[in-house]
């Protein structure tokens, strides 16, 4: 592999959307942010300067960061974040991943506007699992708010209530023209006919799962996340915050005296608050004969919009999430753990916490909006967990006490209980290097049932199982996929449902694990493993770079 340098220069820039101008956070300017791209093997050398008043930090997301904790960005898990006038340069190798990857803000709501592509090209001469492409795009998926979405974030924390809702999902940072005011803000993708191009499909919304679709076209879905999937056909990709998929688009043999739209919207369990628009974006065929190029002939052009699911189509979910499958072949084996050192049984979900500003706040009852991982609410602390831990100086700062298994005995019946108040604390898992773990989460549903996008930091895993309604330890691990289950970093807690998934923890380290909707992140839907040194030099976590900030 080579060395590649990128300069981020975090800094405001004017952006005008929906007719409304505002300053917002980028990277060197650019919104989405710039594309980083690098092949298996290289190493990172990016260097990022902050020039706002805002406190930053930037997280790679899905890289897995082997010994380089110190890279990988959460604020306060990972690394103090870097201070108005600072700088850090993030140092990391890429070993044995390649696919769409994506980068974004680890700190408050600033990945709303700060985030961009992280390809991940195969090393020289290897080819992908499927014809090469004519063309690869990348298409990030985003929300934008007309007001500052610091600004709401710590309304929603003050007052305990829900957050405002974005005013438009974006494509590759265009709403689109189904939005008012928006139609020269649509993004457009130029197809030749009779050509294959791989869409490199990036969810970077802050708080919705998004269906996507492009009209009278099949997808072939061949990666997930940066691992490569069986290939299969479908006309919908659910994709969740954090999620990439990446899709073969076989354009039609002859160009049709058509456009077609390319939309998102999002699906929506439970409690989830949402805006029921469209992000549209166009496909447009070229046309060999001038003719049809002239404004008068575009008019006639016949105009197709895809059909996506209901909002709240669960059983879409759970069947596209089936489908995607592990290639589990020679050149691509699935390590699946087959052996379990520790099991665990996490619950996922919202719940409430004491009214804490006002009289009453505005969340169920008068209390606050919680979230929790087995009834702790992750309190963020006020220096990076990696450093207590790796200076031994852990005290006062986490407690190595996470629960193992649910406080309260759970009982999903989809009847509330009555008590639906939280704990809260930063306590983390301790896991002895190369612990082979065997994870369930299941959603709560305490305050309605919801999908939970669960991020694990510094690991891939694989997805073994998943069901609607309680976990049973009894019966379902019998029907535990051990042979080509799904490798990701995102995966989706059903509504109402479980999920089981298992991980060789062969990476030391601080690794934060949340619901990578952002809304329920901030309120508590979070924790932290410890994965401890192994006994080999190339087992440890590496001492920290020079230039770390400082709290
Ligand atoms: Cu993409 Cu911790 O996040």
């Amino acid at each position: 592999g080579i060395t590649r340098h990128y300069h981020f220069d975090i800094k405001l820039q004017n952006v005008t959307r929906l007719c409304h101008t505002k300053s917002i956070v980028t990277v060197n300017g650019q919104f989405p942010g710039p594309r980083i791209v690098a092949r298996e093997g290289d190493q990172l050398l990016i260097k990022v300067v902050n020039h706002v008043q805002n406190n930053m930090s930037i997280h790679w997301h899905g890289i897995r960061q082997l010994q380089t904790g110190w890279a990988d960005g959460p604020s306060y898990v990972a690394q103090c974040p870097i201070q108005t006038g600072q700088s850090y340069v993030y140092n990391y190798t890429i070993v044995g991943q390649r696919g769409t990857l994506w980068w974004h803000a680890h700190i408050s709501w600033l990945r709303s506007t700060v985030y961009g592509p992280l390809i991940i090209l195969p090393k020289h001469g290897v080819p992908y699992p499927f014809a090469k492409p004519y063309k690869e795009v990348p298409i990030i998926f985003g929300e934008w708010w007309n007001a500052d979405t610091e600004a709401v974030i710590s309304q929603a924390m003050q007052t305990g209530g829900g957050p405002n809702v974005s005013d438009a999902y974006t494509i590759n940072g265009l709403p689109g023209p189904l939005y008012n005011c928006s139609a020269k803000d649509t993004f457009k993708l130029k197809v030749k006919p009779g050509r294959t191009y791989l869409l490199r499909l990036i969810n970077a919304a802050l708080d919705e799962e998004l269906f996507f679709s492009i009209a009278n076209h099949t997808l072939t879905v061949v990666e997930a996340d940066a691992v490569y999937v069986k290939p299969f056909h479908t006309s919908t990709i659910l994709i969740a915050p954090g999620q990439t998929t990446n899709v073969i688009l076989k354009t039609k043999s002859h160009s049709p005296n058509a456009t077609f739209f390319m939309t998102a919207r999002p699906y929506v369990t439970g409690l989830g608050t949402f805006d029921n628009s469209t992000v549209a974006g166009i496909l447009e065929y070229e046309h060999p004969s001038k003719t049809l190029h002239s404004s008068s002939s575009i008019k006639k052009l016949q105009l197709f919009k895809p059909v996506l699911p209901a909002l709240n189509d669960t059983s879409f979910a759970a069947n596209f999430a089936n489908k995607l499958r592990s290639l589990a072949s020679a050149q691509f084996p699935a390590n699946v753990p087959q052996k379990v050192d520790r099991k665990f049984l996490f619950t996922i979900g919202l719940g409430t916490s004491p009214c804490q500003h006002n009289q009453t706040c505005q969340g169920p009852n008068g209390t606050m909006f919680a979230a929790s991982v087995n009834n702790i609410s992750f309190a963020m602390p006020t220096t990076a967990l990696l450093q207590a831990h790796f200076s031994g100086q852990s005290h006062g700062i986490y407690s190595s006490d996470f629960p193992v298994s649910p406080l309260t005995q759970f009982n999903y019946t989809g009847t509330p209980p009555n008590n639906t108040m939280v704990g809260n604390g930063t306590k983390l898992m301790v896991l002895p290097f190369n612990t082979s773990v065997e994870l369930t989460m299941q959603d709560t549903s305490i305050l309605g049932a919801e999908s939970h996008p669960l991020h694990l930091h510094g690991f891939n895993f694989f997805v073994v199982g998943q069901g609607f309604g309680n976990f049973d330890p009894s019966k379902d691990p019998a029907n535990f996929n051990l042979v080509d289950p799904v490798e990701r970093n995102t995966v989706g807690v059903p509504a109402g449902g479980w999920v089981a998934i298992r991980f060789l923890a062969d990476n030391p380290g601080v690794w934060f694990m949340h619901c990578h909707l952002e809304i329920h992140t901030s309120w508590g839907l979070k924790m932290a493993w410890v994965v401890l040194d192994g006994k080999l030099p190339n087992q440890k976590l590496l001492p920290p770079p020079a230039d770390l900030p400082k709290c």
